[in-house]
């Protein structure tokens, strides 16, 4: 039996974090014996706000080999660059044509990010990049045809968006994309910030205490979940809306060890915060130093660029195929019909 596709990508702008490898990475992992994967690094969606070149290539390569340092098997995935595959920018452009301002106006991560910008420099110069991010997003998914695409709850609207411009497409011009379901994980689909648990864990956060980044040095990293916000309650109790650090110790627990959250209360009944702290930060400790052995392997050979160049090839096959597709339906090639 064919097995089912999938296809995410995870944004090149800065350290990945603890919440893209528990959202995204470790079910990346997990699936990829069972769906046939593409993976990429969004590096073109890395500049949609400024970013300093060399910064830029540092976060490409460094994003690639966590990939494998992570679990992700060059033989069993295609991992690639996302501006590797130039047909990622062609069907963008092709999408933007068929996609209105209003619907991209309303996307929440538009609106937050924006409104960052303009605070920042009390000015309305906000990059157009920013807008248009969800169709490149969206031309990402729909050059695969993939069933599924995994990724965490932030991207839902997005998602949502690509099956909606997918579904326009179809109907414009005649069926060319598979609409794609957007695949959550059931736990740890949220992982929140540290020192500010009604938000979700960020690598752009300008707190390195809010988040943990998979190549943080390991004592800062003990330190950093002994300072995490929880309450004064001193109940090891997942209730999201009333304890929110709480919970999200718990969620981090649970998803470490793979139990449910029901098994990590059993399990901290009658402790205290001081102990649940102690064990997360064992759990996190463990999972970051095997990480940052293999990331050492890897980054210091040339395995990078060879799986690269393999994934490279595997994807373009598809996407070319695609494309063609793509402009023959719209009309863009005059010989075809
Ligand atoms: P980004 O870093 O925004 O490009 O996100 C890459 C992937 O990681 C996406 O699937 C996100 O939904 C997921 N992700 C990012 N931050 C978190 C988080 N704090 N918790 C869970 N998933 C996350
Ligand atoms: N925008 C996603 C994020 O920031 C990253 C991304 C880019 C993506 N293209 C994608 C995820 C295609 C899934 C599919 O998290």
């Amino acid at each position: 039996m064919e097995k089912k596709r999938m296809v995410s990508g995870i944004t090149s702008t800065g350290k990945l974090t603890l919440g893209n490898y528990i959202g995204a990475l470790k079910n990346f992992v997990k699936l990829q014996d069972e769906y046939e994967m593409f993976i990429f690094v969004a590096n073109l969606h890395g500049i949609t706000t400024p970013i300093e070149k060399e910064v830029l290539k540092n976060n490409i390569k460094q994003s690639i080999a966590l990939y494998f340092a992570c679990g992700l098997d060059p033989n069993k995935a295609t991992i690639f660059i996302q501006s590797d595959i130039s047909e990622h920018s062609e069907l963008a452009w092709i999408l933007t044509c068929n996609t209105n301002i209003g619907e991209l106006n309303r996307m929440t991560q538009f609106k937050d990010k924006s409104s960052k910008v303009k605070a920042n420099n009390g000015t309305e110069y906000i990059p157009s990049g920013l807008l248009m991010y969800p169709v490149l997003m969206a031309a990402d998914i729909l050059l695969y045809d993939p069933e599924l695409v995994p990724v965490g709850k932030d991207q839902k609207q997005h998602i949502e968006l690509a099956r909606s411009i997918g579904e326009r497409m179809n109907s414009k011009y005649g069926n060319m994309f598979v609409i794609p379901e957007e695949y959550t994980p059931k736990l740890g689909s949220k992982i929140l910030d540290l020192q500010d648990p009604t938000k979700k864990m960020s690598k752009s956060s300008s707190n390195p205490k809010s988040y943990i980044a998979l190549l943080d040095n390991i004592d800062e990293v003990k330190k950093k979940i002994k300072s995490a916000v929880t309450d004064s309650e001193n109940l090891i109790k997942y209730d999201l809306e009333n304890k929110p650090g709480v919970s999200n110790l718990i969620t981090i627990y649970s998803c470490l060890k793979n139990i449910s959250i029901e098994q990590t209360e059993q399990h901290f009944l009658g402790k205290d915060y001081g102990i649940l702290k102690e064990e997360v930060s064992n759990e996190v400790v463990n999972l970051l130093m095997t990480i940052q052995k293999k990331y050492e392997e890897i980054i210091n050979s040339n395995m990078i660029d060879e799986y690269l160049e393999k994934g490279a090839k595997k994807a373009k096959i598809v996407a070319s195929k695609k494309i063609n597709k793509v402009k023959n339906l719209v009309g863009l090639n005059y010989k075809r019909k």
